[in-house]
């Protein structure tokens, strides 16, 4: 797909953002702003299996525009699909139970099983769903706000891919780590590989901004993150955006986010990322100096805030802005995903909130 094949875009507060330019007020979006704290969401579901939804191209799209259309105050859509697509194409089968979260009837138990794994993977044909999905949601948007596309990171797939699911200590995966070094880089290189793969495949389709989960970065010691998840991240970021430029397709903008790794701010500064996503335990000026501006920064309220009063939210909202303090790379985000007990009038206070606050912080 080209440019051309799309509405233009009537808002580009976000790309202006993530590549250093002002804005006239800070944009907005909402790690997981679609799903189940929304009604409308909660009602598809009952119709339909997660990963049904996921492979339906028309039911993405749905779900997609869902926040977008409730609030007309998000600045960014992101396509809705999960993370553990890509372990999926690999051929292992995840399903995710209600409540529960994602499973793996069979995860991985030791190096012998990555014999399970395909040893080359069709991203094209595995993942075309999300590819037309991404195509048909960027045309249903209609230019109103950036489509953005997302991946897995390699640690946090390999993490999921071995614990089997949600975990408390990733002791499985550690152990790999401590007993089979050589084995635990062979599988984050094949997953890097996927991911190049794949998040040139969405920009071609369509996704305007990457993001980049590495929800299980915080778990490592910060000797561990530069050994297993640096370098793969690294990759990322530098082989995506010459292979977008080897192809002719436009140089996205990338955002980094790796929970729980305050310890990495700096290094992740200096990688070709251009924006770093930040969890709310980072302190914004702390962020700021740490960076020196080489990145947009985006977050990085507490999801939690969210349940707190209508005062609580402003006041929050007021201080984040005015801590990150400018009308130039800054995107305001949560620290993480929302919450499924949110109630959706309090992300409206949230956004608009943040629309009135950003708008004042910027003319000063
Ligand atoms: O942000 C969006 O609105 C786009 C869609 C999106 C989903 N998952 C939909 C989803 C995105 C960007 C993700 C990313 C994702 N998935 C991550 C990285 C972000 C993070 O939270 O750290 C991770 C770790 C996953 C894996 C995953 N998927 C887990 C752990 C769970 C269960 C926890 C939970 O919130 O239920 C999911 C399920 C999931 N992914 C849901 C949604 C809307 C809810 C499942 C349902 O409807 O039953």
């Amino acid at each position: 797909m080209g440019e051309t094949d799309f509405p233009p875009l009537k808002n580009d507060l976000i790309l202006r953002a993530a590549r250093g330019e002002p804005t006239e007020r800070t944009p907005v979006w909402i790690m997981r702003q679609a799903g189940r704290y929304l009604p409308e969401f909660r009602q598809v579901r009952e119709q339909h299996d997660f990963f049904t939804i996921c492979r339906t191209p028309s039911l993405a799209t749905l779900v997609t525009l869902q926040p977008i259309d409730r609030y007309p105050t998000l600045d960014a859509a992101i396509i809705f699909s999960d993370i553990l697509v890509i372990p999926q194409a690999l051929g292992l089968e995840v399903e995710m139970l209600p409540g529960k979260g994602p499973h793996f009837p069979s995860p991985l138990v030791t190096p012998a099983d990555m014999a399970r794994l395909k040893s080359s993977v069709d991203v094209e044909k595995e993942l075309s769903y999300v590819f037309e999905a991404i195509t048909m949601t960027r045309k249903a948007l209609e230019g109103r706000v950036p489509l953005l596309g997302f991946s897995g990171a390699p640690w946090t797939l390999m993490a999921y891919m071995i614990e089997g699911g949600g975990s408390n200590n990733l002791h499985k995966s550690k152990t790999w780590l401590y007993r089979y070094p050589v084995e635990s880089h062979e599988l984050l290189q094949k997953l890097t590989d996927v991911i190049i793969e794949y998040l040139v495949g969405q920009v071609k389709a369509g996704a305007q901004m990457l993001q980049i989960f590495e929800s299980w970065g915080g778990e490592l010691s910060p000797q561990d993150f530069s050994t297993y998840s640096l370098p793969y991240i690294s990759q990322i970021s530098t082989r995506v955006k010459s292979t977008l430029q080897t192809q002719s397709l436009p140089i996205v903008p990338m955002t980094i986010f790796c929970k729980g790794s305050w310890y990495a701010l700096q290094t992740l500064s200096n990688l070709s990322y251009d924006v770093i996503s930040l969890d709310w335990t980072i302190d914004p000026v702390h962020a700021k100096q740490v960076t020196g501006g080489r990145v947009t920064l985006q977050g990085n309220m507490d999801p939690s805030i969210l349940y707190g009063t209508e005062e609580k939210i402003k006041e929050t909202v007021t201080g984040m802005i005015e801590a990150f303090g400018s009308n130039k790379r800054y995107i305001v985000n949560l620290g993480h995903g929302i919450l499924p007990t949110v109630d959706p009038e309090n992300v409206k206070i949230f956004l608009e909130c943040v629309h009135e606050v950003g708008r004042e912080v910027a003319k000063r």
